[in-house]
Parts: C-alpha cells; structure tokens; sequence
C-alpha cells in the first residue's frame, strides 16, 4: 500500500486512476485548481471505492503547497496530470502552457527535492513523436513538438531526463497516452470538460445528446482503408489501470513508456462502432482536413508490456458504451 498524490486528480485521467489506486489497495490524495473539473468528482469516486479521497485545493504552480502536502500526506509517489491541453488554446496562448504544463512540473520536482520524494508518474502525450516516420510508433522513435502543448509535454520530458541524470535515486517516468476515451462503467465518472471540446469523443456526445449539430469528419481523403484518419483509442481505465503497474513496477531514472492498445481505428470506424454499441445515430457531415492532423498514428505496446506487465483489454465497443452511459446520465 502506498501513498499517492495525484495532481490534477479531479479531471479525467486523475479521477479514473484515483479508482484504480484505490482499487489496487493504494490511498490516493488529490490536488486540484478546479480550472477543468468539479470537486465534487472525489464523491463520486467515493461512491465507486467506498471511501472518498483526501482532496486538496491547489495550483500546481504553488512549489510551497505542494511540499507541505507531500510532507503533512506521507507521499510514496506522486503522479502528475495537472496541467492544459487544448492545442488550439497552446497556439493562441502559449505563455500560459508553458507557465501551467512547464511551470508547474518545475515547482513539482522542487518540493520533490527538497521533501525527499523521487518517484513521478507524469502525464505525457504521444504528440511527442510529432508526424512520426514509422508506425506503429515505438519509444525509441525521434520527438519533436508540432505545436506549443506538445512543445511543453517534450520540455516537462526533458526536465525529467536532465534531473534523473543529474542525481541517484530518482524514478521518473513518462506515460505517453494515445487517445483516451470512455468512461468508468458505473457512468458516475468521465470526461466532463469545460467550455468547448475539442477531441473526438466528447464532440461526437455533444452531437447525440443534441448540444452541436451534425458532427465534422475532418478529411475523407487520408491514405487510409476509408480515407478518415485513424488514431489508437485506448480506454481509460485501461488506461488508469497502466498508471497502477507503473507504480509497482519501480525502476531507476528516466523512463518512457507509450500506453495505447496498438491498434488503429477510423473516425468512420469509431462512429458506427459507436452506433452499433449504443443503437444512437450519429449524425455527420464532411468538413476538410483539420490542420496539424496526422494521417495514421498507432503505438507500439510491446515495452510497457515487457517492462510494467500491463496491456489494454477493453474493445471499442466498451469505450462507446461507457462514454455513452456517462453522458446520458450527466
Ligand atoms: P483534465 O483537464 O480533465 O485534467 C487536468 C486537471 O488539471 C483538471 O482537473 C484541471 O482542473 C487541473 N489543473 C489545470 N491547471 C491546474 C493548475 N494550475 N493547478 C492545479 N490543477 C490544475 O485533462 P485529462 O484529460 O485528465 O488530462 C490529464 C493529463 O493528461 C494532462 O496533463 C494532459 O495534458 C495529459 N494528456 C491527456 C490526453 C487526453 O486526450 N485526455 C492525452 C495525452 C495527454
Ligand atoms: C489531439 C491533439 C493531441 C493531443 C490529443 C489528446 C491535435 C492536432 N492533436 O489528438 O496533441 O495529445 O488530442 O488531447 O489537436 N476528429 C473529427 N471531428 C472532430 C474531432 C476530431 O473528425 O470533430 C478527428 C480528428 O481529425 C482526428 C481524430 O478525430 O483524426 C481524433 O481527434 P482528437 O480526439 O482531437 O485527437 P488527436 O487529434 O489524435
């Protein structure tokens, strides 16, 4: 059993992986701003696990908080999700991604230095390998940002490798998530964002559920079998549960490991897999290609496999089902 703080800990990925923590038999303590979610996330993880987390108010930013937490808590570990992610808002905005993502990850490892804590899980992004030259894409392949949210995942990374360079002890590790979707089952927990979606699923919903009209695919003309783009949707408690094995699968230095299930699927492909799943049309239209999209991006599994013992189960067909049976309910 370990002590484990989650930052970011009431939104998406933080509240599925406070489940599984708590599941596993480990106790999660969250930290959050609110800028992207709801304290009222750690009740419904409560009602899930049958004990609500501990939940600390906090921006990520706030090195001094943040040692008194891992102090006053007694933290083993921590894993870091806080941060922004929209890309668009990056290309807009990017002083503030890289002050949250960049900033933030600095007064992290700070109060980590100074409380004596050297273990991170943190929230990576297979945005990293930009247009990667060759798929599946495996760890090994060359990074480079294609935009300012990548550009603060890749220097968070790199902070990562110069420290556990720099120093014994450290046991830093970098999840590069594919495409996260779904919801815990129960439908009590799932992605509930503010303001505007931008990714795939939580669009598709706003669709179903009537908030937006007729979903875009963007591009019909991508060198794939039906011409859409094709992405590697992972579930995420699938996803949430990669967390857990990295946890106890400690290891020395840097670290990174991809977490998606290795296999492609369409934007066509996703929403009749959805439709079949759910029995809910989804209405769509052609739009074109959305600039910064790649054609093809799939991850390579065989490392995370090798080295943490974990591999994603879920289908598609589940991804549709839990994402649906979240939105219908909220
Ligand atoms: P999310 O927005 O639901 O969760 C992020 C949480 O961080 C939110 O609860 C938000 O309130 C909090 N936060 C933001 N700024 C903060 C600050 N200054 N101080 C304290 N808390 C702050 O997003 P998510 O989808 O759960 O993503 C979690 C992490 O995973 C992020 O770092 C994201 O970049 C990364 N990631 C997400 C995806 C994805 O598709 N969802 C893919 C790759 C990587
Ligand atoms: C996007 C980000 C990526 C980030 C990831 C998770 C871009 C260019 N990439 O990845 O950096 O790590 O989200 O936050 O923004 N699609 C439609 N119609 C829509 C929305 C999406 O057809 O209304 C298509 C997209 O063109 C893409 C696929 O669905 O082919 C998945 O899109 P999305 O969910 O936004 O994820 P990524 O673009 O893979």
């Amino acid at each position: 059993m370990a002590r484990i703080l989650l930052t970011g800990g009431t939104g998406f990925i933080g509240s599925h992986t406070a489940v599984a923590l708590a599941e596993a038999g480990h106790v999660p303590v969250l930290l959050d701003n609110f800028a992207n979610s709801e304290p009222s996330v750690v009740e419904a993880v409560g009602a899930i696990t049958g004990a609500s987390p501990t939940l600390v108010e906090a921006d990520i930013r706030d090195r001094d908080t943040l040692a008194a937490v891992l102090r006053d808590h007694k933290i083993d570990a921590v894993v870091h999700f806080a941060g922004l992610k929209a890309v668009a808002q990056s290309v807009a905005d990017p002083v503030a991604y890289w002050d949250v993502n960049v900033g933030g990850m600095i007064a992290l490892l700070g109060a980590m230095r100074e409380t004596g804590c050297r273990r991170l899980i943190f929230s990576s992004s297979a945005t990293v390998y930009g247009e990667p030259a060759a798929l599946p894409v495996d760890e090994t392949a060359p990074t480079g940002a294609i935009n300012p949210y990548g550009a603060t995942k890749l220097a968070c990374e790199q902070l990562m490798e110069n420290l556990a360079a720099s120093e014994a002890g450290w046991d830093l590790v970098a999840l590069r998530y594919f495409n996260p979707v779904g919801a815990h089952p129960s439908g009590s927990i799932g992605e509930a964002p503010r303001g505007s979606p931008n990714n795939l699923m939580p669009i598709l919903l706003e669709t179903v559920t009537g908030r937006r009209g007729p979903l875009s695919i963007f591009g019909d003309d991508y060198d794939t079998p039906d011409g859409t783009a094709v992405r590697d949707y992972i579930h995420v408690m699938d996803l949430a549960e990669g967390h857990v094995a990295a946890l106890e699968a400690p290891g020395e230095g840097f670290r990174a490991f991809n977490l998606g299930t290795g296999r492609g699927t369409s934007v066509l492909e996703l929403v009749r897999a959805f439709e079949q799943a759910t029995g809910v049309p989804v209405p769509r239209e052609k739009a074109p290609r959305r600039p910064g999209d790649v054609p093809v991006l799939e991850a390579a599994v065989g490392k995370a496999e090798r080295e943490l013992g974990w591999r994603a189960t879920r289908s598609i067909a589940e991804m549709c089902r839990d994402a649906w049976r979240f939105a219908s309910r909220n």
